[in-house]
C-alpha cells in the first residue's frame, strides 16, 4: 500500500474538530502521515460546516481554489466531508461545478472512510466524485482511532446529534437524532486517555444535558460527570454544549461538589426576549434563564459564564434586541459569541417573511459587542490579584519569552515562562486584565 501525505482543514465546532482527529487516526492506521502545509500533500481533506451561510461560502471558495492546485499536482486526491455534505443541494453543486473532487462523505459514515479511500486510490482517474452520504446514523460506532491534536487535553464525544430543532438551526438535519454513547465506553475512553497523560477532558455533545435519555431510565448527565470526576489522575473536566431547557439544579450541585469539574459554564441564551425565544423554539423563558444563572453564581461563586447570542432573528424588533442587551448586562457574561442570524434553507425560520435587513442586524451587532466587551473587561478586572491554576497550552507569539494557558474558568492567561511548561498545570498570580485575556506571573 502506498504511503501518502495528507492535509486536513476543519471548519465548524469542536464536534467537527474531533471528527478530524478521527480522520487522522484512520489515515495513520492506513500508514499515511499528516503534513501541515497543503502544498506538501498528496491527499487534501476538507471537513466542512454549514451552520451559517458564510461558513458554507468559505468552504466552496476553498474547494474551488483546489482546481488550480490539482493542475500542478495531477495525482492529488481531494476529499470533502462533514456537515455541509449532508445537504443534497451541496452535493449537486459539487457534482456539477466542482467535479474534480474525488470523494464526498457525510457525518454518519466516518467509519467507512478507510474502505472508501482505498476505492478512490484504486480508481484514481475516475472523472466523477465517489459519493457516499447516508441520510441517518445506523448506530453509534465505537473504536474509531483518533490522533489528538494535544497530548495533555482531549475531546471526548458523549453523544451525537440533536433533537431540539431550534427554528434557525441546521444541525439536527446534518447530525441527526440524539444518540448517546454508553457510559462504559465513555469512562473507558477517558481512563485510557488519563493513563496516557491527558489532564483535561472536554465532553462533547450538541446538548449534553440530555445525555443518556435514549439509553437509560435513571442515569443522567450529572451522574456521568460525577463518575468521571472520580477517575484517578483526571485534573480538569469541561463540557459543551448545555441547553438551558435541560440544565438542572442537580448539575449545579454536581459541579459544586466535585473536585475536577471546571468552574465554567457555556450556556447559549440566543435571545433575551421571550417572544423571540418562543419563535426560536428554545423552550425556556428569559426569567428561567436568569434564575438558572443566579443559582450558578450563588452555588459556585467562582463560576465563569459564557453564551451564544443570535442577532437579527426574523421579526426581532428594537425592543426584543434591548431585552437581549439587558439580559447580557444582568448576567454579566465572561464571554459571548455573537452571530448574525443566517438563513439556512430547510429550517423553519428561513420561511419567515420578516427577515431583518442587513444594516439593522449590523447596527445591533455593533451595539451589543461594545457592551459585551465592556462587561468582559470588568469580569477580567475582577480577577486581578487572584491566584489561579493554569494549564499551559503554548508559547505566546505576541509576547516573546512568554507562554499562555487557561484557568479553570477558561480565561486565557499570558505570563513569562518557557516551552518546557507546556502541558503542565502551574500556579499564576493575575497582574493585569485585558478585554479578552489576563496577564500574570508564575508564583
Ligand atoms: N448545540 C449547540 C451549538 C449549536 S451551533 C447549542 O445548542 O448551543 C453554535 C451556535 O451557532 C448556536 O448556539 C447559535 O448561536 C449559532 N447558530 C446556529 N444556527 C445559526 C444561524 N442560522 N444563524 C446564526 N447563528 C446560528
Ligand atoms: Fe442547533 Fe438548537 Fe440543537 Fe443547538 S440545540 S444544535 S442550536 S437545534
Ligand atoms: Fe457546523 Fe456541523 Fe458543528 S454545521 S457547527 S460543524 S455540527
Amino acid at each position: 500500500m502506498q504511503q501518502l501525505k495528507y492535509y486536513i482543514r476543519t471548519w465548524g465546532c469542536q464536534m467537527n474538530e474531533h471528527d478530524s482527529e478521527r480522520y487522522s487516526g484512520m489515515f495513520n492506521q492506513m500508514g499515511h502521515s499528516q503534513v501541515n502545509k497543503i502544498k506538501d500533500a498528496d491527499i487534501v481533506l476538507f471537513n466542512t460546516c454549514c451552520v451559517r451561510e458564510n461558513a458554507e461560502r468559505k468552504v466552496l471558495g476553498n474547494i474551488g481554489r483546489l482546481k488550480h492546485f490539482r493542475k500542478q499536482k495531477p495525482n492529488l486526491i481531494i476529499i470533502v466531508a462533514g456537515c455541509m455534505m449532508q445537504q443534497p443541494h451541496v452535493i449537486n453543486i459539487i457534482e456539477k461545478d466542482l467535479s474534480f473532487v474525488n470523494l464526498i462523505l457525510g457525518t454518519y459514515n466516518i467509519h467507512r472512510f478507510p474502505q472508501l479511500l482505498e476505492k478512490v486510490l484504486a480508481e484514481k482517474h475516475s472523472k466523477r466524485p465517489l459519493v457516499e452520504v447516508w441520510d441517518q446514523a445506523k448506530s453509534v460506532v465505537e473504536g474509531i482511532p483518533s490522533i489528538r491534536k494535544f497530548k495533555f487535553k482531549a475531546f471526548v464525544n458523549i453523544m451525537y446529534g440533536c433533537n431540539n430543532f431550534c427554528s434557525y438551526c441546521i444541525v439536527p438535519y446534518t447530525r441527526g437524532r440524539e444518540r448517546s454513547r454508553s457510559k462504559e465506553a465513555i469512562l473507558k475512553e477517558i481512563s485510557t486517555l488519563v493513563n496516557e497523560g491527558v489532564l483535561e477532558i472536554t465532553l462533547l455533545g450538541q446538548n449534553v444535558n440530555s445525555y443518556g435519555k435514549d439509553l437509560y431510565k435513571e442515569y443522567d448527565f450529572s451522574d456521568l460527570l460525577g463518575e468521571i470526576d472520580k477517575i484517578d489522575g483526571i485534573k480538569r473536566i469541561r463540557f459543551m454544549t448545555s441547553h438551558p431547557k435541560d440544565a438542572t439544579e442537580k448539575l449545579i450541585d454536581t459541579i459544586a461538589a466535585s473536585n475536577n469539574i471546571c468552574e465554567n459554564f457555556h450556556l447559549p441564551v440566543q435571545s433575551g426576549s421571550n417572544r423571540i425565544l418562543k419563535k426560536m423554539n428554545r423552550h425556556y423563558t428569559r426569567e428561567q434563564y436568569l434564575k438558572f444563572a443566579a443559582k450558578l453564581y450563588s452555588k459556585i461563586p467562582d463560576i465563569t459564564l459564557s453564551t451564544d447570542i443570535i442577532i437579527g432573528f426574523p421579526d426581532e424588533t428594537d425592543s426584543d434586541f434591548y431585552e437581549t442587551l439587558s439580559l447580557a448586562k444582568e448576567v454579566s457574561f465572561d464571554n459571548a459569541y455573537v452571530f448574525l442570524y443566517s438563513k439556512r434553507s430547510g429550517t423553519k425560520a428561513a420561511e419567515s417573511q420578516s427577515q431583518i435587513p442587513e444594516n439593522v442586524k449590523h447596527e445591533r451587532f455593533d451595539k451589543i459587542i461594545s457592551e459585551l466587551n465592556a462587561i468582559a473587561y470588568r469580569k477580567n478586572f475582577d480577577k486581578v490579584g487572584n491566584i489561579e491554576t493554569v494549564l499551559v497550552d503554548g508559547i505566546s507569539e505576541k509576547h516573546p519569552g512568554s507562554i499562555h494557558g487557561r484557568t479553570r474558568g477558561n480565561k486565557i492567561v499570558t505570563f513569562k515562562g518557557d516551552s518546557s511548561m507546556i502541558g503542565t498545570i502551574v500556579t499564576v498570580r493575575i497582574l493585569e486584565a485585558k478585554r479578552a485575556t489576563l496577564i500574570g506571573a508564575l508564583c
